[in-house]
């Protein structure tokens, strides 16, 4: 029986996405640099290979045919090689795409939407069947605050537009229709959140869901620069997204193509906050 790949199941939606797929009775196969630390469910075979080093993912590949690819690096230098492995063995791809990619901007606002933008056009020629989701801003990027909010209550950080952030969760509930259903061929689904909420209101939030008060502070970007290098981000991937905190317009877009896909509402950051509370205290 064929198996369904996912690429980046350690990461916060590919997890998502084995744990929903296992659900549905769907054989799955889990790509990791390093199967030994992946800590995914034994039910699920976990195959090593690395995205940027095409040869690692034919073994994975093999009896594939449809892959939800993500594409975790800020250049699309290694994604033609990665395509062609992909198209070797499956028919169909479901790529991880950012809602803020404008078809009728080019070049785009900035480097994270410009790589998304890039792959979406790679991924169109690659001849496969493809689909992709533009997911807004992932709820999950909050724990990168969780150490500050749990020592000072305080997050610190450049302040970046307003934006409906989506619960990881939804964005693997339709992606995992797209994986096994028919009809979504050739779509671009755009995803969000059901409320649109700035950086500030988001803290609040969480200092709300733990029962103490938490605050957002604005900070210069050359102090959050420092801040980011000093956490141990790379100088490259830094610089995209202080590019995409000043660059990314004001948006109040919400859509209803999480509830009309899987039937079910889109969750509240408030919802997603109630789950993860501890990682905050
Ligand atoms: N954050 C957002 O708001 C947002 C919005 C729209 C789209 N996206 C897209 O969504 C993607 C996934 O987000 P996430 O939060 O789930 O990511 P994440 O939690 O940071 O996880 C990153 C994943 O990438 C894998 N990975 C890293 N380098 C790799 C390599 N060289 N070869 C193969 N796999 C590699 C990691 O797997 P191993 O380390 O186990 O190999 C891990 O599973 C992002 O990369 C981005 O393109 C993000």
């Amino acid at each position: 029986m064929s198996e369904i790949l996912v690429t980046g199941a350690t990461g916060n939606v590919g997890r998502e996405v084995v744990g929903q797929l296992l659900t549905t009775g769907t054989a799955v196969r889990a790509l990791a640099r390093d199967p030994e630390t992946a800590g995914l469910p034994k039910r699920v075979k976990v195959v090593r290979g690395d995205l940027s080093e095409s040869d690692t993912l034919e073994a994975a590949l093999a009896g594939s045919d449809t892959v939800f690819l993500i594409w975790p690096f800020l250049t699309t230098k290694d994604a033609p090689a990665a395509l062609e492995a992909i198209a070797r063995h499956a028919r169909r791809v479901v790529y991880l795409s950012s809602s803020g990619v404008n078809e009728d901007a080019e070049p785009q606002t900035d480097p994270i939407n410009q790589l998304h933008a890039d792959m979406e056009r790679l991924i169109e020629k690659s001849g496969l069947e493809w689909t992709i989701l533009r997911a807004n801003t992932i709820a999950s990027n909050a724990r990168g605050w969780a150490e500050q909010i749990r020592t000072t209550h305080v997050v610190r950080g450049p302040d970046i537009a307003a934006t409906a952030v989506i619960h990881e969760g939804d964005i693997a509930a339709v992606a995992v229709r797209a994986l096994i259903d028919d009809g979504h061929a050739g779509v671009k689904h755009v995803l969000t959140g059901p409320q649109v909420l700035s950086r500030a209101e988001q803290v609040q939030v969480i200092g709300e869901g733990i029962g103490r008060p938490a605050r957002f502070e604005r900070v210069p970007v050359q102090v959050a620069r420092q801040q980011m290098l000093a956490d141990g981000r790379p100088l490259a991937l830094v610089e995209a997204l202080l590019a995409s905190a000043e660059t990314r317009g004001e948006s109040d877009l919400i859509t209803c193509t999480v509830e009309e896909i899987t039937g079910a509402p889109a969750r509240t950051f408030r919802s997603w906050v109630e789950e993860h509370a501890d990682e905050f205290r």
